[in-house]
Order: C-alpha cells, then structure tokens, then sequence
C-alpha cells in the first residue's frame, strides 16, 4: 500500500468530529470540506450538502444510461473519546503500532469509508472510468441517529434512484474472515426520571416514613428481567420471528469461539443472557433491555445520610425483526406505569427509534456481494447477522426502494465506541481490494 494512504488516512482521523457535541460543529465541517476535497481530486464531482445539522458530502462520477447504479454510504462523524484517561495515546491523534491504527473512529467509520474512497481511487486510476454509476453519501450524524439523513434521501429520491446500497459499518467475525451481514438489530431509546420528596433529606429524620427516589427505581428496574435473563414486560416478545432451522446450524458452525472471544474481548467474569439461545443468537436475533445510566442521590466522597429526592435511568432496548420501536416503547411505558412503586412520581421520555434490518445473503445482488468478498480475500464468507444498528439502512429501502449490502470491515476487538479504537492496516488494504471487486461484481451483475 502506498505511503500517502496512510498519511491521509491519519489526516482524516485528526478531525474530531465528534456529532454528539456542539462544541465541535466546527471540526466536523472542516472534516467534511476536507473529504469535498479528497473526492474532488480523484474524479468525482463534489458537493457539500448543508442541513440543520451536519453536512453530508454526496459525490458522484459521470453517470451512463445502461449501467448499474450504486450508492456507497458511510459517516465521517464518531462518538466521543471518553473516558480520555484510558487511551494509552490520545485519540485524535493516530498512530500506527504493530500494524495497528489506533485513533477514534479508525474503524467506525473513517477507515472503512476510506477503504471505499481508495477502491473508488485506484479503480479510476486503472480503468480512467468506474463499471458503475456512482453515489457515495458520506453523513455526519450517524452516530446521533441520522435525524437529517431521510430528508435529504426524499428531497433528492429521482437523482439517487440506484440498484443497491453498500455499506461498510459491520463487523467480520474474525481477521481475514469475509463477512457479509445480512441484518442488523434495531433500537428505541426512552430515559425515566423518578421524584419522591422535593428535596434530600436526612435519613434519620425522615427515614422510614417517605419513600427513597433511588431505592423506587431499583426496584422498579429489576422488574425489566426475570433470573433467566428474559425481558419480562408484556408482549414484548409477541412480534419476535423465530430463528430460521438454517440460521441456527449456519451459526453454530462458523469457524469461531463465539463464547470464548467475548469472555476475552469483554473481561466479563462469566457469560449471562437469555435462556435457551447461544451467545450468536442472543447478540444478532434476539431483543435486549439495557439500563445504560443511572443516577440519583449522593455520590460524592465519604457517606451523607440522605434520602434521595430524585432518581433517573436511560433505557435503551435492541430489537429484532418484526418487533415495532413505537409499539415497544408503548408496552414498556406501561409495564413501568404498572410496577412503580408505591410513594414516587414518574416521568418517561421516549427517545428515538431505528429499526432493524434483514435482507436475502442470496439475492442476486448478495450474491456479487460475496463473490466481492471470496475474491479480495480468498477465503469463504460468512454469513451473518449483527447486533448493532444503523437505522438508516431501513430507510434506504424504504425511500429508495433499494437494498443493502453490509461488508463489514470491522473486528471484534476494533473497541469501536470505547478508549482505544484501532483499525489493522491490513484491513484497510484488503477493503480496498473489496471494494474494487464489488464495483466491478455490481457493474457485470445481471440486470
Ligand atoms: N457501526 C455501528 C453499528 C454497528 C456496530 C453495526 C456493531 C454492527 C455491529 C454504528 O456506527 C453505530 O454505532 N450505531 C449505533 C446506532 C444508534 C446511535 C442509533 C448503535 O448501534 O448503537
Ligand atoms: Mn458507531
């Protein structure tokens, strides 16, 4: 791989386009100018779409009557770095150790939308000319739920009608192993906050005659599962559709140690979830419950004997094919309503919702999509689902019409989302082959 690859590479990763955060609206247009630039320069034409949110960086070639279109998407925003005292180097500020890139977002998702640009590259460069027509969408705001994204797809649906979608934002289920996900799980978030006095007050006062805001919630958490680690709020299972017999004995027979890797990766002192499924199952087609913060009373240094007079959760929930975000929000909302105990108040907030993904591995576009992969990686695919989300893949069927291709780039260990990101060069050099071979698979594939 030539050396400018990387130095740009590394030029992308300095930008801390953190979306999440005001602060940096700033660096995520520099970021976003600076791809302008980069697509510019190596053929495309160019434009920088403004929103009430973050720009999206839309490219195109010159577009031919007869050819196959294709739309290559990707988000050139992250997530914050914290907690900044875990990076063993800081994060935007990349370096490269044993034939790893550490810096955040490496993985998820500047070195796999890079892995595109430089297959879009070097395939002009050989060929003066790409098999296909060309949209790559390069959004700031996937790691905030892509608010602006559908508005644009719906403003723009004639000029972005295309045959598929690929997107590089999964994960590979080991090195060299090509993967090609063919669903994701969907999410819908709500936060609750609980008030019991309308102030703290000291515990040998008034304990034992008020309730305490923070024990209501506990008890009021617990409630989401039962000791075998399923959801038990009503009907919440209702829509699930079964696992596929195939998919089952696909799983089991992958060439990993499901089990083994996340015990590794996580540091966990034993595996835990719902009865009756393997660890594959439960992470890519069963749904979760997650309390992801919690907060209330004192939690300062040294003891303070109060009663906490407020106390607040984040809840965020993964779903599966055909469970409904809205409808889930609905049942949880009363399945809360329902166990409150007695002596608190209680307010929800729905959050937003994204939906989960499934498409056929053996359509006739799945199917170049894993010749794609067995050519720049000369193994053969595995075929899976993913537990994570990315919510505007169902959009993309919905508003385009069109279907997805997940070529995943991503390995379990990339710590995407958490201190020390990294993305192996390796990865980054067999993407572009994959990513010149899907464009030629796409461009030949039958009509
Ligand atoms: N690249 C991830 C999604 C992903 C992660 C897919 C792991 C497959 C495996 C994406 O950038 C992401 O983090 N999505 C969020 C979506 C949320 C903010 C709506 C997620 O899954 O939490
Ligand atoms: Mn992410």
């Amino acid at each position: 791989m030539r050396d400018s690859y990387l130095e740009e590479y590394f030029t992308f990763l300095r930008f801390p386009s953190i979306s999440t955060d005001d602060a940096y609206n700033e660096q995520l247009a520099e970021c976003a100018h600076w791809l302008v630039e980069k697509l510019t320069k190596i053929g495309l034409e160019t434009q920088l779409i403004s929103t009430p949110g973050h720009p999206i960086v839309w490219a195109k070639n010159k577009h031919q009557p007869g050819r196959k279109t294709v739309m290559l998407y990707g988000h050139y925003d992250v997530q914050p770095p914290d907690p900044l005292e875990l990076w063993d180097s800081p994060p935007f500020d990349p370096v490269l150790k044993n034939g790893y890139v550490f810096a955040r977002g490496a993985t998820d998702n500047k070195g796999q939308i890079f892995a595109h640009i430089l297959g879009i590259q070097e395939t002009l460069e050989e060929h003066g000319d790409l098999p296909v027509n060309l949209h790559l969408i390069i959004e700031g705001e996937e790691e905030v739920g892509s608010d602006n994204l559908p508005n644009f797809l719906k403003e723009h649906r004639d000029s972005l009608k295309c045959d598929v979608a690929v997107v590089s934002d999964t994960g590979m289920i080991a090195k060299g192993v090509p993967t090609l996900s063919y669903g994701l799980r969907g999410v819908t978030a709500c936060e609750i906050k609980i008030t019991g006095s309308k102030m703290d007050l000291h515990s040998g006062v008034f304990g034992g005659a008020v309730a305490n805001s923070v024990t209501a919630l506990a008890r009021l958490l617990a409630t989401l599962h039962d000791e075998n680690g399923h959801i038990a709020v009503e009907g919440f299972y209702d829509d699930v559709k079964p696992l596929e017999e195939w998919e089952r004995e696909a799983w089991r027979n992958l060439p990993i140690d499901g089990d083994k890797e996340i015990l590794e990766e996580t540091g966990s002192p034993a595996l835990f979830g719902e009865e009756g499924f393997s660890t594959l199952e439960r992470l890519w087609a069963r749904p979760t419950a997650e309390i992801n913060g919690i907060g209330g009373g004192y939690q300062g240094k040294g003891t303070k004997t109060v009663i906490a007079s407020h106390a607040m959760a984040k809840l965020t929930f993964r779903l599966v094919p055909n469970q409904d975000g809205d409808k889930i929000l609905k049942q949880v909302r009363k399945h809360l309503e329902k166990h409150l105990p007695p002596g608190v108040t209680m307010e929800i907030r729905d959050g937003h919702s994204g939906p989960w993904y499934l498409t056929d591995p053996h359509s006739a576009v799945g199917e170049a999509a894993q010749r794609a992969l067995k050519e720049a990686f000369k193994e053969d695919v595995a075929l899976i689902r993913e537990g994570g989300s990315i919510p505007i893949v169902s959009q993309f069927r919905e508003i385009l019409g069109v279907e997805t291709l997940l070529l995943g780039l991503a390995l379990a260990d990339c710590r995407a989302h958490s201190p020390n990101e990294n993305f192996p060069v390796e990865n980054l050099e067999v993407g572009i082959k994959m990513n010149k071979a899907i464009l030629q698979e796409i461009g030949q594939s039958a009509p």
